[in-house]
């Protein structure tokens, strides 16, 4: 039998309704603060990601999904959804009627790293991205708009980190100072680290491995060489933020693991998840749309992990799929010709309708019903045919009531709206 490509999966009912849940409140609470949906394709030019995210980052040098397109061009199935709206922003002109635009996407992203809880390598996200605004309001609401879904979702025990990752203005200090004291400890380094010490040195921050992490226990901060404007546009994202009672905590460790990021970064991170604990992430990335060839524009923006979001809620709620609210139970083919079209009547008026036509015993049928968790159970056999009277029974209670055939779709509909069964 053929399976599954190594590091994909498969979604099932009933963890689907859990995704499709945190996708509609999603739609709705990010609409509720200005955004609209984009959908760009999950293929783009590689490219795009090579001058976006960097050459010298995990996700370029390692991770992408590339292949040879038409007429030599690479193709890319895109690891992040960034990249491509900025360049749709671009394409489409879209910052020519206004230049703040928001938007939010949802879809699949691919990355080819290795496998484990939390770790896919066809992942969700939901991202939001802002153009057009460089106040460190938008920054603070931003972040206010993602703690407050999460609220939403009912998830506890989340914490923003937060980091300014500065502007092209001061980082060249800070890289050097960093690129200085690394060059010391070359022996301590792992061999990407090394090679990439003299292009990125920053990464060398993000790197995980035991040696890497010692060797820049004690490196210098970016906070410390922020210049003025940087300092300020931080310390304002801090105040608003305070204003608004959103817990956050600097985290002069966080430089995140794409290069087009200016000033503030931040993840929301959970110990829930084990070693995969960055739920979101996002900052500002003011030079990228200039950079693939738009005008100069700044924008600011996040993706949040669908798939360990998911987990995080399946926890909270373990019975999400709810069963249905009528389950037809007919006994014998005069009965099961009459409940083959009130089960599509009722389910096109709204209920969630389910019917049995194996032709099994009562209680096997009963048994099924409380197996799907059926909130109410309607039972038609010769006798309640020949009384013109389905038996409606609602399965928690155990209590039943008569209802008339000739008015079945119509009766069960009210009760079921007004929850009486
Ligand atoms: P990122 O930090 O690479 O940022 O990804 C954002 C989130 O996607 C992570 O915090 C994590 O929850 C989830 N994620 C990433 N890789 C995987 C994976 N292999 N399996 C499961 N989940 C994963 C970005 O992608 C940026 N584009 C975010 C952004 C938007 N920055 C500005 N705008």
């Amino acid at each position: 039998m053929i399976q599954l490509v190594r590091g994909f999966r498969d979604i099932l009912p009933p963890e689907t309704s859990v995704w499709q849940y945190v996708e509609s409140i999603a739609k709705e609470h990010f609409e509720n603060f200005g955004f609209r949906e984009m959908r760009p394709p999950v293929l783009e030019q590689a490219a795009l990601f090579q001058r976006s995210i960097g050459e010298h980052t995990d996700i370029v040098e390692k991770e992408m999904y590339t292949f040879a397109g038409s007429k030599d061009t690479m193709l890319t199935l895109r690891p992040e959804a960034t990249a491509s709206v900025v360049r749709a922003y671009i394409q489409h002109k879209l910052y020519s009627v206004d230049p703040i635009c928001k938007f939010y996407t949802i879809g699949p992203m691919f990355r080819k790293e290795r496998p484990q809880k939390g770790r896919y390598r066809q992942f969700h996200q939901i991202n939001a991205e802002v153009f057009g605004v460089d106040s460190p309001y938008m920054d603070a609401q931003l972040i206010f708009m993602l703690m407050t879904y999460f609220a939403r979702l009912s998830i506890t025990g989340l914490r923003a980190h937060l980091n300014s990752l500065g502007c092209p203005e001061c980082r060249p200090a800070f890289r050097q100072n960093l690129s200085d004291m690394l060059s010391a400890r070359t022996e301590k380094l792992c061999e990407d680290c090394v090679r990439r010490l003299d292009k990125n040195p920053l990464r060398v921050l993000d790197c995980k491995k035991e040696s890497c992490r010692e060797a820049v226990a004690d490196a210098p901060s970016m906070i410390d060489f922020l210049c003025g404007d940087c300092k300020r546009h931080f310390a304002a994202v801090q105040s608003v933020l305070d204003r608004m009672d959103v817990p956050f905590e600097i985290d002069t460790g966080l430089v995140r693991g794409l290069d087009y990021y200016t000033r503030t970064a931040f993840e929301i991170q959970t110990e829930e998840l084990g070693a995969q604990n960055a739920v979101a992430g996002g900052g500002r990335y003011d030079n990228l749309v200039e950079m693939l060839g738009g005008p100069s524009q700044p924008a600011i923006g996040f993706a949040v992990g669908v798939d360990r979001l998911v987990e995080l809620v399946e926890a909270k709620f373990p019975a999400f799929d709810a069963g249905p609210d009528v389950f037809f139970v007919p006994m014998g083919d005069a009965a099961m010709e009459m409940v083959a079209q009130w089960v599509c009547r009722l389910a096109d008026a709204g209920i969630r309708t389910e019917a049995d036509f194996s032709g099994r015993s009562l209680k096997a049928l009963m048994r099924r019903a409380d197996r799907m968790e059926a909130k109410n159970v309607l039972i038609v056999g010769d006798k309640e045919i020949a009384e013109n009277e389905a038996v409606l029974r609602n399965m928690k209670t155990r209590d039943q009531v008569g209802v008339p055939m000739d008015r079945l779709v119509d009766t069960v509909r009210e009760k079921v709206a007004r929850e009486e069964f």
